[in-house]
């Protein structure tokens, strides 16, 4: 098995735009793609001239497959935030750039009869593709699954109906309801858990820091387990450089806190796990 730490040039082989803003790139590397769990994210580094100097984290959002199914690489979906992420937004198929990964940790897969509730504010939703398609081939009945999907606008929404034909149950919450509720993914999630039995739910959840922040206080009140997916900025990626430290409940002092790396001990934590002020 390759290193897993090895910087690998891998080919773009497509580069598509699917709503402003954001793009889905597909990286041609089949062995990178089969060794990939959903939750790991890779570190992209562009080349050439005016590229950023420092890679960038991206999650795994799909796998790539030829006619046979065979798995031919894997697919990034990132909204263009600044310099890097407009940088990649350019590239062409056969351009070049260098992957390290898989990193990181990974979603755990829900029990199968267990009620899983998918929480995605914004460009949140990338990870959970790869998820749901692991969840379903371990035997988990797309019925038991569930998106609420929170946006800015109508516009922004991008994989909704990727989700709906694997026979996820997709509700979505907009600022400015242009598109389901009026509101936040929080909204719709307490929305959505409604009345029902803590135990029998599990979330999941992927967005900006308030709201998992808000989602992991939220299973605490009521005794929900959860897994956020956190993010932080990052500059190796390989727990050298402390950058992507993030405070976690001490497990020896409850009241207490101690630091974790987002890139070595997540990007997956649990929801009772977080330190929040
Ligand atoms: C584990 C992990 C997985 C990620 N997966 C995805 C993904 O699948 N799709 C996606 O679109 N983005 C993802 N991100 C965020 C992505 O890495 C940043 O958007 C990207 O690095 C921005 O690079 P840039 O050069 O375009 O922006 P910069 O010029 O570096 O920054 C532009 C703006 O974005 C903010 N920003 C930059 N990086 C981060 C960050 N890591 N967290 C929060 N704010 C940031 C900056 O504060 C600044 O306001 C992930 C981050 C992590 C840590
Ligand atoms: S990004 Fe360097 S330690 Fe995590």
């Amino acid at each position: 098995m390759a290193d897993r730490f090895a910087k690998i040039s891998v080919p773009v082989l497509a580069n598509e735009k699917v709503a402003p803003e954001h793009y889905v790139t597909t990286l041609g590397d089949g062995e990178i793609g089969r060794r990939t769990r959903p939750g790991q994210f890779y570190q992209v580094r562009l080349k050439g001239h005016g590229a950023p100097f420092l890679p960038r984290p991206f999650s795994i959002f799909d796998w790539s497959s030829d006619a046979l199914g065979e798995v031919t690489g894997f697919k990034i979906l990132y909204r263009v935030v600044g310099r890097g992420t407009a940088a990649l937004s350019m590239l062409a198929p056969g351009d070049e750039v260098a992957v390290t990964g898989p990193l990181g940790n990974t979603f755990s897969i829900p029990e199968p009869g267990k009620r899983v509730i998918l929480a995605a504010g914004g460009i949140g939703i990338a990870p959970f593709m790869a998820f749901v398609r692991a969840s379903i081939d371990k035997g988990v009945s797309p019925k038991d699954i569930e998106l609420a999907y929170g946006a800015r606008t109508r516009s922004l929404v991008v994989a909704a109906d990727a989700f709906a034909a694997l026979g996820v149950d997709v509700g979505f919450a907009t600022d400015d309801g242009t598109l389901g509720m009026r509101g936040t993914t929080l909204d719709l999630l307490r929305e959505r858990i409604g009345a029902g039995d803590a135990d029998e739910v599990v979330i999941y959840a992927s967005g900006p820091t308030p709201m998992l922040e808000a989602v992991a206080l939220l299973c605490r009140e009521r005794g929900i387990a959860g897994e956020l997916t956190l993010e932080a900025r990052m500059v190796c990626g390989i727990a050298v450089c402390n950058s992507c430290a993030i405070r976690v409940i001490s497990p020896e002092d409850p009241g207490g806190w101690e630091y974790k790396l987002v890139c070595r001990d997540g990007p997956v934590f649990s929801a009772k796990s977080l330190y929040v002020e």
